[in-house]
Protein backbone atom coordinates (compact mmCIF):
# COMPACT_ATOMS: atom_id res chain seq x y z
CA UNK A 1 0.00 0.00 0.00
CA UNK A 2 1.13 3.39 -1.11
CA UNK A 3 2.46 5.93 2.08
CA UNK A 4 -0.42 8.09 2.98
CA UNK A 5 2.06 11.60 1.59
CA UNK A 6 1.80 10.44 -1.84
CA UNK A 7 -1.17 8.67 -1.89
CA UNK A 8 -2.99 9.08 -5.24
CA UNK A 9 -6.74 7.80 -4.24
CA UNK A 10 -7.85 8.52 -7.82
CA UNK A 11 -5.03 6.71 -9.21
CA UNK A 12 -5.59 3.71 -6.74
CA UNK A 13 -9.19 3.22 -7.69
CA UNK A 14 -9.09 2.96 -11.38
CA UNK A 15 -5.96 0.85 -11.37
CA UNK A 16 -7.83 -1.97 -8.47
CA UNK A 17 -11.17 -0.98 -10.28
CA UNK A 18 -9.77 -2.43 -13.71
CA UNK A 19 -8.26 -5.49 -11.65
CA UNK A 20 -11.71 -6.27 -10.81
CA UNK A 21 -13.30 -5.72 -13.97
CA UNK A 22 -10.86 -8.07 -15.78
CA UNK A 23 -11.47 -10.75 -12.99
CA UNK A 24 -15.17 -10.63 -13.65
CA UNK A 25 -14.97 -10.43 -17.27
CA UNK A 26 -12.93 -13.82 -17.17
CA UNK A 27 -14.84 -15.36 -14.33
CA UNK A 28 -18.61 -14.82 -16.19
CA UNK A 29 -19.78 -16.83 -18.85
CA UNK A 30 -19.66 -15.34 -22.29
CA UNK A 31 -23.05 -14.11 -24.08
CA UNK A 32 -22.97 -16.85 -26.71
CA UNK A 33 -22.92 -19.19 -23.84
CA UNK A 34 -25.95 -21.42 -23.84
CA UNK A 35 -28.41 -20.33 -22.33
CA UNK A 36 -27.38 -16.75 -23.86
CA UNK A 37 -30.11 -15.37 -22.77
CA UNK A 38 -29.17 -15.97 -18.85
CA UNK A 39 -25.62 -14.65 -19.64
CA UNK A 40 -26.48 -12.10 -21.33
CA UNK A 41 -28.45 -10.99 -17.75
CA UNK A 42 -26.10 -11.26 -15.63
CA UNK A 43 -23.79 -9.28 -17.77
CA UNK A 44 -26.10 -6.98 -18.29
CA UNK A 45 -26.05 -5.93 -14.46
CA UNK A 46 -22.95 -6.50 -13.73
CA UNK A 47 -21.25 -4.73 -16.32
CA UNK A 48 -23.46 -2.15 -16.27
CA UNK A 49 -21.41 0.40 -14.08
CA UNK A 50 -20.73 0.06 -10.48
CA UNK A 51 -18.63 1.83 -8.26
CA UNK A 52 -16.92 -1.50 -7.21
CA UNK A 53 -16.59 -0.62 -3.79
CA UNK A 54 -16.59 -3.92 -2.42
CA UNK A 55 -14.29 -5.44 -4.10
CA UNK A 56 -12.14 -2.63 -3.88
CA UNK A 57 -12.05 -2.98 -0.48
CA UNK A 58 -11.38 -6.57 -0.37
CA UNK A 59 -8.29 -5.20 -1.81
CA UNK A 60 -7.43 -3.01 0.19
CA UNK A 61 -7.96 -4.91 2.94
CA UNK A 62 -5.59 -7.86 1.71
CA UNK A 63 -2.71 -5.29 1.00
CA UNK A 64 -3.53 -3.86 4.26
CA UNK A 65 -2.07 -7.00 5.89
CA UNK A 66 0.88 -7.63 3.97
CA UNK A 67 -1.17 -10.03 1.18
CA UNK A 68 -0.99 -9.83 -2.52
CA UNK A 69 -3.68 -8.56 -4.67
CA UNK A 70 -3.36 -11.25 -7.35
CA UNK A 71 -4.87 -13.99 -4.50
CA UNK A 72 -7.63 -11.88 -3.13
CA UNK A 73 -9.28 -10.85 -6.58
CA UNK A 74 -11.56 -14.12 -7.10
CA UNK A 75 -12.77 -13.61 -3.57
CA UNK A 76 -13.30 -9.20 -4.49
CA UNK A 77 -14.99 -10.41 -7.26
CA UNK A 78 -17.15 -13.06 -5.34
CA UNK A 79 -18.27 -10.07 -3.33
CA UNK A 80 -19.06 -8.32 -5.75
CA UNK A 81 -21.54 -11.12 -8.02
CA UNK A 82 -23.44 -11.69 -4.05
CA UNK A 83 -23.88 -7.97 -4.48
CA UNK A 84 -24.96 -7.32 -7.95
CA UNK A 85 -27.70 -10.62 -7.69
CA UNK A 86 -28.81 -8.46 -4.51
CA UNK A 87 -29.43 -5.44 -6.16
CA UNK A 88 -30.84 -7.57 -9.35
CA UNK A 89 -33.78 -8.69 -6.94
CA UNK A 90 -33.74 -5.49 -4.91
CA UNK A 91 -35.06 -4.03 -8.08
CA UNK A 92 -37.79 -6.98 -8.65
CA UNK A 93 -41.14 -5.82 -8.76
CA UNK A 94 -41.65 -8.02 -5.61
CA UNK A 95 -39.18 -5.58 -4.04
CA UNK A 96 -38.44 -2.43 -4.79
CA UNK A 97 -40.01 -2.89 -8.22
CA UNK A 98 -37.48 0.19 -9.89
CA UNK A 99 -36.61 0.36 -13.12
CA UNK A 100 -33.31 2.01 -13.32
CA UNK A 101 -30.02 0.69 -11.74
CA UNK A 102 -26.73 2.06 -12.98
CA UNK A 103 -27.80 4.04 -15.09
CA UNK A 104 -29.65 1.60 -17.25
CA UNK A 105 -32.85 -0.20 -17.51
CA UNK A 106 -33.27 -2.60 -14.78
CA UNK A 107 -32.63 -6.72 -15.24
CA UNK A 108 -36.23 -7.62 -15.35
CA UNK A 109 -36.86 -4.73 -17.51
CA UNK A 110 -35.04 -5.86 -19.94
CA UNK A 111 -34.83 -9.61 -19.92
CA UNK A 112 -38.22 -10.24 -18.33
CA UNK A 113 -38.85 -11.10 -14.38
CA UNK A 114 -38.11 -14.97 -14.43
CA UNK A 115 -34.54 -14.24 -16.02
CA UNK A 116 -33.63 -11.70 -14.00
CA UNK A 117 -34.46 -13.52 -10.63
CA UNK A 118 -32.79 -16.42 -12.10
CA UNK A 119 -29.60 -14.16 -13.05
CA UNK A 120 -29.63 -13.31 -9.34
CA UNK A 121 -29.49 -16.90 -8.90
CA UNK A 122 -26.63 -18.00 -10.98
CA UNK A 123 -24.58 -14.84 -9.70
CA UNK A 124 -24.85 -16.27 -6.35
CA UNK A 125 -23.82 -19.83 -7.66
CA UNK A 126 -20.75 -17.83 -8.79
CA UNK A 127 -19.67 -16.32 -6.24
CA UNK A 128 -19.28 -19.73 -4.01
CA UNK A 129 -17.55 -20.94 -7.33
CA UNK A 130 -14.99 -17.97 -6.92
CA UNK A 131 -14.89 -18.08 -3.55
CA UNK A 132 -14.07 -22.43 -3.11
CA UNK A 133 -11.58 -21.73 -5.66
CA UNK A 134 -8.97 -19.62 -3.17
CA UNK A 135 -6.50 -22.59 -1.67
CA UNK A 136 -6.75 -21.03 1.73
CA UNK A 137 -4.11 -19.70 3.77
CA UNK A 138 -2.13 -21.20 7.29
CA UNK A 139 -4.64 -19.43 9.37
CA UNK A 140 -7.74 -19.25 6.65
CA UNK A 141 -8.79 -22.55 5.08
CA UNK A 142 -10.92 -22.45 1.73
CA UNK A 143 -14.08 -23.60 3.82
CA UNK A 144 -13.74 -20.62 6.34
CA UNK A 145 -13.51 -18.23 3.48
CA UNK A 146 -16.66 -19.81 2.00
CA UNK A 147 -18.22 -19.86 5.47
CA UNK A 148 -17.71 -16.30 5.77
CA UNK A 149 -19.30 -15.64 2.51
CA UNK A 150 -22.53 -17.79 2.66
CA UNK A 151 -22.83 -16.55 6.46
CA UNK A 152 -23.26 -12.74 5.27
CA UNK A 153 -25.02 -13.53 2.29
CA UNK A 154 -27.88 -15.66 4.29
CA UNK A 155 -30.88 -15.05 6.46
CA UNK A 156 -29.05 -13.55 9.14
CA UNK A 157 -27.55 -10.92 7.57
CA UNK A 158 -28.04 -9.59 3.68
CA UNK A 159 -30.90 -11.50 2.62
CA UNK A 160 -33.00 -11.28 6.52
CA UNK A 161 -32.13 -7.80 6.35
CA UNK A 162 -34.05 -7.41 2.82
CA UNK A 163 -36.64 -8.99 4.43
CA UNK A 164 -36.89 -6.37 7.44
CA UNK A 165 -36.14 -3.55 5.09
CA UNK A 166 -39.33 -4.54 3.54
CA UNK A 167 -41.15 -5.44 6.59
CA UNK A 168 -40.90 -2.36 7.80
CA UNK A 169 -41.86 -0.65 4.38
CA UNK A 170 -44.94 1.93 4.53
CA UNK A 171 -44.51 2.60 8.28
CA UNK A 172 -41.55 4.61 8.20
CA UNK A 173 -42.42 6.77 11.89
CA UNK A 174 -43.23 3.19 13.44
CA UNK A 175 -39.48 3.07 13.51
CA UNK A 176 -36.77 3.52 16.14
CA UNK A 177 -33.51 4.24 14.74
CA UNK A 178 -32.04 1.18 16.63
CA UNK A 179 -34.33 -0.92 14.49
CA UNK A 180 -33.04 1.42 11.59
CA UNK A 181 -29.51 0.76 12.06
CA UNK A 182 -30.31 -2.90 12.71
CA UNK A 183 -31.95 -2.94 9.15
CA UNK A 184 -28.88 -1.23 7.64
CA UNK A 185 -26.47 -3.45 9.38
CA UNK A 186 -27.69 -6.49 7.76
CA UNK A 187 -28.68 -5.22 4.36
CA UNK A 188 -25.76 -3.35 3.23
CA UNK A 189 -23.16 -2.96 6.81
CA UNK A 190 -22.09 -7.16 6.64
CA UNK A 191 -21.43 -7.50 3.04
CA UNK A 192 -19.13 -4.92 2.95
CA UNK A 193 -17.50 -6.44 6.15
CA UNK A 194 -17.39 -9.43 4.61
CA UNK A 195 -15.15 -7.60 1.48
CA UNK A 196 -12.46 -6.90 4.19
CA UNK A 197 -12.73 -9.62 6.31
CA UNK A 198 -12.30 -12.03 2.78
CA UNK A 199 -9.18 -9.70 1.84
CA UNK A 200 -7.69 -10.40 5.11
CA UNK A 201 -7.84 -13.83 5.11
CA UNK A 202 -6.53 -13.91 2.00
CA UNK A 203 -3.40 -12.13 3.38
CA UNK A 204 -3.29 -14.70 6.43
CA UNK A 205 -4.21 -12.05 8.45
CA UNK A 206 -4.21 -12.49 12.54
CA UNK A 207 -7.22 -12.28 14.54
CA UNK A 208 -6.43 -8.81 15.95
CA UNK A 209 -6.06 -7.98 12.19
CA UNK A 210 -9.77 -9.09 10.82
CA UNK A 211 -11.20 -7.68 14.24
CA UNK A 212 -10.05 -4.00 13.75
CA UNK A 213 -11.24 -3.94 9.87
CA UNK A 214 -14.69 -5.42 11.71
CA UNK A 215 -14.80 -2.70 13.16
CA UNK A 216 -14.25 -0.56 10.44
CA UNK A 217 -16.52 -2.17 8.30
CA UNK A 218 -19.51 -2.32 10.51
CA UNK A 219 -19.18 1.84 10.36
CA UNK A 220 -17.94 2.51 6.95
CA UNK A 221 -21.47 -0.08 5.96
CA UNK A 222 -23.86 2.57 8.51
CA UNK A 223 -22.61 5.33 7.18
CA UNK A 224 -23.02 3.94 3.41
CA UNK A 225 -26.18 3.05 3.38
CA UNK A 226 -26.88 6.45 5.32
CA UNK A 227 -25.57 8.03 2.37
CA UNK A 228 -27.48 6.39 -0.08
CA UNK A 229 -30.49 7.14 1.86
CA UNK A 230 -29.81 10.92 1.68
CA UNK A 231 -28.80 10.66 -1.89
CA UNK A 232 -32.19 9.06 -2.79
CA UNK A 233 -33.79 12.05 -1.14
CA UNK A 234 -31.74 14.64 -2.35
CA UNK A 235 -29.77 13.69 -5.89
CA UNK A 236 -31.42 13.46 -9.71
CA UNK A 237 -31.77 10.08 -11.02
CA UNK A 238 -29.56 10.90 -14.11
CA UNK A 239 -26.54 11.63 -11.07
CA UNK A 240 -27.55 8.11 -9.12
CA UNK A 241 -28.65 6.00 -12.03
CA UNK A 242 -31.36 4.64 -10.59
CA UNK A 243 -34.62 6.47 -9.55
CA UNK A 244 -33.87 9.05 -7.09
CA UNK A 245 -36.82 9.93 -4.42
CA UNK A 246 -37.84 6.24 -4.29
CA UNK A 247 -37.68 5.83 -1.20
CA UNK A 248 -40.07 8.45 0.14
CA UNK A 249 -42.37 7.30 -2.43
CA UNK A 250 -42.60 3.83 -1.20
CA UNK A 251 -42.59 5.05 2.56
CA UNK A 252 -39.27 3.05 3.01
CA UNK A 253 -37.90 3.35 6.42
CA UNK A 254 -34.86 5.33 5.77
CA UNK A 255 -32.01 7.33 7.78
CA UNK A 256 -33.55 10.93 6.48
C1 LIG B 1 -26.18 0.11 -3.74
O1 LIG B 1 -24.82 -0.12 -3.58
C2 LIG B 1 -26.94 -0.69 -2.74
C3 LIG B 1 -26.65 -0.35 -1.37
C4 LIG B 1 -26.26 -1.22 -0.51
C5 LIG B 1 -26.87 1.00 -0.90
P1 LIG B 1 -23.73 0.70 -4.40
O2 LIG B 1 -24.01 2.17 -4.25
O3 LIG B 1 -22.39 0.22 -4.02
O4 LIG B 1 -24.09 0.29 -5.90
P2 LIG B 1 -23.12 0.11 -7.16
O5 LIG B 1 -22.43 -1.19 -7.00
O6 LIG B 1 -22.16 1.27 -7.20
O7 LIG B 1 -24.05 0.11 -8.35
C1 LIG C 1 -29.86 -1.95 -0.82
O1 LIG C 1 -30.80 -1.15 -0.26
C2 LIG C 1 -29.60 -3.20 -0.05
C3 LIG C 1 -29.36 -4.37 -0.91
C4 LIG C 1 -29.52 -4.36 -2.20
C5 LIG C 1 -28.94 -5.58 -0.25
P1 LIG C 1 -31.55 -0.13 -1.21
O2 LIG C 1 -32.84 -0.69 -1.70
O3 LIG C 1 -31.58 1.19 -0.53
O4 LIG C 1 -30.55 -0.02 -2.46
P2 LIG C 1 -30.80 0.87 -3.74
O5 LIG C 1 -31.05 2.27 -3.26
O6 LIG C 1 -31.98 0.28 -4.46
O7 LIG C 1 -29.52 0.75 -4.49
MG1 LIG D 1 -34.15 -2.17 -1.06
MG1 LIG E 1 -33.67 -0.58 -3.72
MG1 LIG F 1 -31.29 3.09 -1.48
Amino acid sequence: MPSFSNFDLAAYLADHTKKIEQTLNKALPSKRTSPSVLHEAMRHSMFAGGKRLRPVLTLAATEACGGDIESALPLGAAVECVHTFSLIHDDLPCMDDDDLRRGVPTCHVVYGEANALLAGDALVALAFELAASHPGTERHTTGAIVGELAHTSGSRWLIGGQVLDLESEGDPSGITPARLKQIHMAKTAALLTTSLRLGAMSANATPREIEALTEFGHATGLAFQVIDDILDATQSSEKLGKTAGKDEASGKATYP
